[in-house]
């Protein structure tokens, strides 16, 4: 189906791309742009962002008779390219795809028909898709244009909090994706304001005082349950394999091959706007999918890990220390880019996603399901912590993608947010059994046992090198 405002939208898009390029368009493009987005949710946050599909219908606009106080962004970097890691993972499969000697058949028949795989160039691996290295210039899940619609949608929200400030920073780490992506977004609020990126190194040298503290545990473990999820039935990627190999004589497709497939069929959409790869999967395999990177995430960087919720306390601490600030501090808008990890880390210490028993690995809990990662980290991810004041008294909440995520246990205050003394003793009760410089051995990699750049930043200018990965 293709709707109208889309095709206006794709020949606007078509126009404004840049020129020079030589992209050949084919109709069949067209009509599969936008039609695709119902699986975005499955695809283990590697394809584009969407918004957090369920909400109570509670209102992200802060309530009637309050004034909004101060806001913090923790956002990830916008749609982009596999990996070099992922990139070479799926040529590999693309390889056995071109190197099979007859026509392909079935689900793969379309990599006979004209097509062009989109992860050769290996210049590509770990950047932001930017309108000058897509595949197909009328693709509308650029992480160039999603920074710069969510950069004028945050100031169509917010720009209030801004009216005495024209000069402020925007952090980010030192990542090139991530980096890219502070950029556009700072840049697409205009020039009215000078936006000054403060570039945090994600080295373990920068200790505490980062955007990334999981890299300067020492001590984190990020597979110490991979036996748990071990345990999770791969008939799903069998059934994919057999299907194609069957469809296909000679072909001898494994398990690993149907993983890529997913791979494949994410960040094609982000180069071109749809993939042909994603038709491989029913349904079900992909809710199978979906929920495996529920398990590996929960279990490597969540709070099934024993250090998850340990190496987020360092972000939601600052962020604590900033709402309790908010009189103090003159800036009123705290903007932080970083990666998924980093995001899904900070989520578990501030609880709103944890579910209240580990989860399970013989079974999808499908009534019982509060953790689905690619909800909270898509491409582009966006998690705001609002303050706002109603009468004589502040209530902080979270919005998470677009939709209000209540603290539940703190969540009568208007709009269903935590009254901010409570919500201070609720993050003192998060964080109380947690100790990050001791259990994470900083202090061997670092002298920086605390984050300060939100405060010296002025002195400090942060400015690290940007890296490739
Ligand atoms: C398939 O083709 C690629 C490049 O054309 C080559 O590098 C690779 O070794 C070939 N064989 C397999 C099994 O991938
Ligand atoms: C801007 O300054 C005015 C005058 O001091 C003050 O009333 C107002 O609250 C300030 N706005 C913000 C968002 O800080
Ligand atoms: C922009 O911000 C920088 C600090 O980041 C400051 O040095 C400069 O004077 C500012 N420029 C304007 C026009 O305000
Ligand atoms: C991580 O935990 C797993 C499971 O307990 C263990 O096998 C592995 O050796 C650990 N890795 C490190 C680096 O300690
Ligand atoms: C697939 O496996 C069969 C049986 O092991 C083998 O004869 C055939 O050459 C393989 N095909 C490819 C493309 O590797
Ligand atoms: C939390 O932040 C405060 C203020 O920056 C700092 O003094 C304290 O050490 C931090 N606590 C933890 C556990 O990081
Ligand atoms: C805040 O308002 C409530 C109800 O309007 C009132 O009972 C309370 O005394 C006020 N608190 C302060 C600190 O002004
Ligand atoms: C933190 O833990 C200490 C010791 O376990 C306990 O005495 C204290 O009440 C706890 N504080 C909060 C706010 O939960
Ligand atoms: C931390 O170490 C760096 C590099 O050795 C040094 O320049 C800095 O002064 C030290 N900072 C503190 C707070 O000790
Ligand atoms: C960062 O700024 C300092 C001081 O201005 C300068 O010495 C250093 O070379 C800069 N580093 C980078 C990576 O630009």
């Amino acid at each position: 189906m293709i709707t109208p405002t889309l095709v206006l939208l794709a020949a606007a898009l078509a126009e404004a791309a840049p020129t020079g390029k030589q992209t050949k368009l084919k109709q069949a493009d067209v009509s599969k742009i936008g039609t695709q987005e119902g699986l975005f949710p499955y695809l283990a946050g590697s394809g584009p962002h969407f918004d957090y599909p369920v909400s109570y219908g509670v209102s992200k606009d802060i309530p009637e008779k309050c004034t909004l106080q101060q806001v913090q962004l923790f956002a990830r970097h916008g749609e982009r390219y596999p990996t070099k890691k992922k990139g070479e993972q799926i040529a590999e499969t693309y390889y056995k795809l071109s190197n099979y000697t007859s026509t392909l058949s079935g689900d793969l028949s379309f990599i006979d028909e004209d097509y062009e795989f989109f992860a050769l160039n290996s210049k590509n691996f770990e950047e932001l898709t930017t309108w000058d290295n897509i595949q197909d210039p009328i693709n509308p899940y650029v992480g160039e244009w999603d920074a710069q619609k969510h950069a004028r949608a945050f100031l169509h929200e917010y720009e209030e909090l801004l009216e005495n400030t024209t000069t402020f920073p925007i952090f980010t780490s030192n990542s090139k994706r991530v980096h890219d992506t502070a950029n556009y977004f700072g840049k697409a609020l205009g020039d009215k304001y000078n936006v000054s990126l403060q570039i945090i190194d994600e080295d373990a040298s920068s200790g505490a005082n980062t955007l990334t503290p999981i890299k300067s545990c020492s001590t984190y473990n990020d597979t110490e349950n991979a036996g748990v999820y071990s345990k999770f039935s791969e008939k799903y990627l069998s059934d994919i394999a057999h299907r194609l190999n069957k469809q296909n004589q000679g072909l001898n497709l494994t398990k690993k091959d149907a993983t890529n497939f997913y791979i494949w069929c994410a960040y094609e959409i982000n180069v071109k706007g749809y993939s042909n790869a994603c038709d491989i999967f029913t349904s079900e395999e992909l809710a199978y999918f979906a929920y495996y990177d529920d398990l590996t995430s929960y279990y490597d960087n969540g709070p099934g890990n024993s250090l998850g919720p340990t190496v987020g306390s360092v972000n939601f601490n600052a962020s604590v220390e900033l709402l309790k600030q908010h009189e103090d501090l003159d800036l009123k808008v705290w903007l932080s880019f970083t990666h998924d990890t980093n995001i899904v880390n900070y989520l578990g210490s501030i609880g709103i996603f944890n579910p209240d028993q580990p989860m399970p690995v013989d079974y999808v809990p499908i009534k019982n399901h509060i953790y689905h990662k690619s909800w909270m980290v898509p491409q582009g991810a966006r998690v705001y912590t609002q303050l706002y004041q109603c009468s004589n008294q502040s209530y902080v909440r979270y919005v998470v993608n677009d939709v209000v995520i209540p603290i539940e246990k703190c969540s009568s205050g208007p709009g269903f947010s935590c009254e901010l003394g409570e919500f201070v003793d609720y993050a003192q009760s998060r964080m109380n059994d947690t100790h990050y410089v001791s259990d994470c051995k900083i202090e061997s990699t670092s002298n920086q046992t605390a984050l300060t750049f939100y405060w010296d930043y002025e002195q400090k200018n942060y400015n690290a090198s940007l890296i490739r990965k």
